[in-house]
């Protein structure tokens, strides 16, 4: 870790030239994050679990918080100590002054993330750091700063790693999964830095056709479209954390929010399907708030009755999860999907996110790629099938 700046006398002290940033995503993304940190000119870039390093200037940090679609935040570490127990965390906070950090009349936030064999519970290393911060603005000016988990203005990162303490500055503020363009969601709406994940990861090279025909609210063809058409995941954002600190530059990200984002030649069609009119109501009210709403093409329909109007593309779905489709309905429901897609999708690469692999085998289809992610607690495959004439079909008895 690059700590410049140790004891900062403001935000400037830790945004000014290049500095070491982490973004955090869900696991399985880490590839493609890393790819698009590359893209926006991110340098140093390491991969851990969950989590991108990366190095770069305070535009960069703009752009990571306004570009990236598989990032949740993206967090800028500052200070370091050491501490083995409650007493050494509480006082290796004390040392820092957090005057330079939160100003009068601000209120902050801390989480804890911890990985140490010396505490055992994140709520209360978050307690303790948050106790130095109060304790000494207390001494300092007769009064404690205010505390809001909801909304506070400065949002703070505790990690501890065996002895090392790191504290970081969440210049995001609401995780950036919050894109701002959904207004309604379906009984088991999927995350929406996953969703793009999960487009990145099929490679679709949008020149043709993208569809889920299981589109829900209509996160994932949400997604492909601003994918496809260039649109920056932060465009909708109301506020990104870092506007609330004191060096912000308006100017400057101004400029990268009225940027030219060039526009694709649109050879594609993009279409979300539902059986349920609600959830496609939802997913048109979304797509509208997201200014996509003449790029998509929604339609309310069982999949097995979608026919897809060009040869080939890109299909992905997250069909219901077990939980929510009784057990002797799982059987029939894939055998049909398979059954479907080897119909109506000849040429299509299929992508599917399931939690359950076992179920998946009742579409007779043998997959030649599964790829490891997380749907919040939820372990998943995203499966992949190459649909084309006279696609293998395995032995259906499986279970
Ligand atoms: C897990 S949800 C998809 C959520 C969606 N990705 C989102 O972000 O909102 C599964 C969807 O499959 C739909 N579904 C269930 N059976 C279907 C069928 N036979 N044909 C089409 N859609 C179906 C449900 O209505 C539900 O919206």
């Amino acid at each position: 870790m690059n700590f410049r700046n140790q004891f900062p006398k403001d935000h400037a002290g830790i945004t000014s030239g290049t500095f070491d940033m982490v973004a955090k995503t869900f696991r399985g993304l880490e590839d493609v994050l890393a790819g698009e940190i590359e893209a926006i000119g991110g340098s140093k870039i390491r991969k851990g679990t969950r989590v991108v390093h990366f190095s770069g200037n305070k535009e960069l940090m703009y752009r990571a918080n306004f570009q990236l679609r598989t990032a949740l935040r993206i967090l800028i570490p500052f200070y370091e100590f050491r501490a083995k127990d409650d007493n050494e965390l509480y006082t290796g906070a004390l040392k820092f002054d957090w005057s330079a950090l939160i100003r009068k009349n601000m209120t902050f936030a801390i989480d804890g993330v911890l990985n140490s064999p010396y505490f055992n519970h994140s709520g209360y290393i978050s307690l303790k750091v948050k106790d130095a911060i109060a304790d000494q603005f207390l001494k300092k000016t007769g009064k404690r700063p205010d505390v809001n988990t909801a909304d506070p203005d400065i949002r703070l990162n505790l990690h501890i790693s065996d002895d090392r303490c790191t504290l970081l500055l969440d210049s995001s503020g609401e995780s950036l999964h919050k894109r701002g363009y959904r207004s309604g969601a379906s009984p088991a709406p999927l995350n929406e830095v996953l969703a793009a994940g999960m487009i990145m990861l099929t490679g679709w090279d949008r020149k043709s056709d993208f569809i889920d025909p299981m589109c829900g609210s209509g996160t994932i063809p949400i997604e492909a479209a601003m994918m496809a058409y260039n649109i920056p995941p932060g465009i909708y954002r109301k506020q990104f954390a870092f506007e609330k600190w004191t060096d912000f530059d308006r100017t400057l990200m101004e400029s990268i929010y009225n940027e030219d984002y060039p526009d694709s030649s649109a050879f594609f069609q993009i279409t979300g399907s539902d059986i349920s009119p609600r959830s496609i109501k939802m997913a048109r009210s979304n797509a509208k708030n997201a200014f996509l709403g003449k790029k998509i093409d929604f339609k309310i329909s069982p999949f097995e009755n979608m026919i897809p109007a060009g040869k080939g593309g890109v299909l992905v779905a997250n069909p219901p999860y077990g939980g929510r489709l009784k057990q002797e309905n799982l059987r029939a429901f894939h055998v049909k999907l398979g059954d479907c897609l080897k119909k109506n999708y000849q040429g299509f690469t299929a992508w599917i996110l399931t939690s359950n692999l076992e179920a998946l085998k009742f579409t007779g289809l043998r997959p030649d790629r599964k790829i490891l992610l997380f749907n919040g607690p939820l372990e998943c495959r995203f499966v992949r099938y190459n649909i084309y004439k006279g696609s293998k079909k395995q032995n259906r008895q499986l279970l």
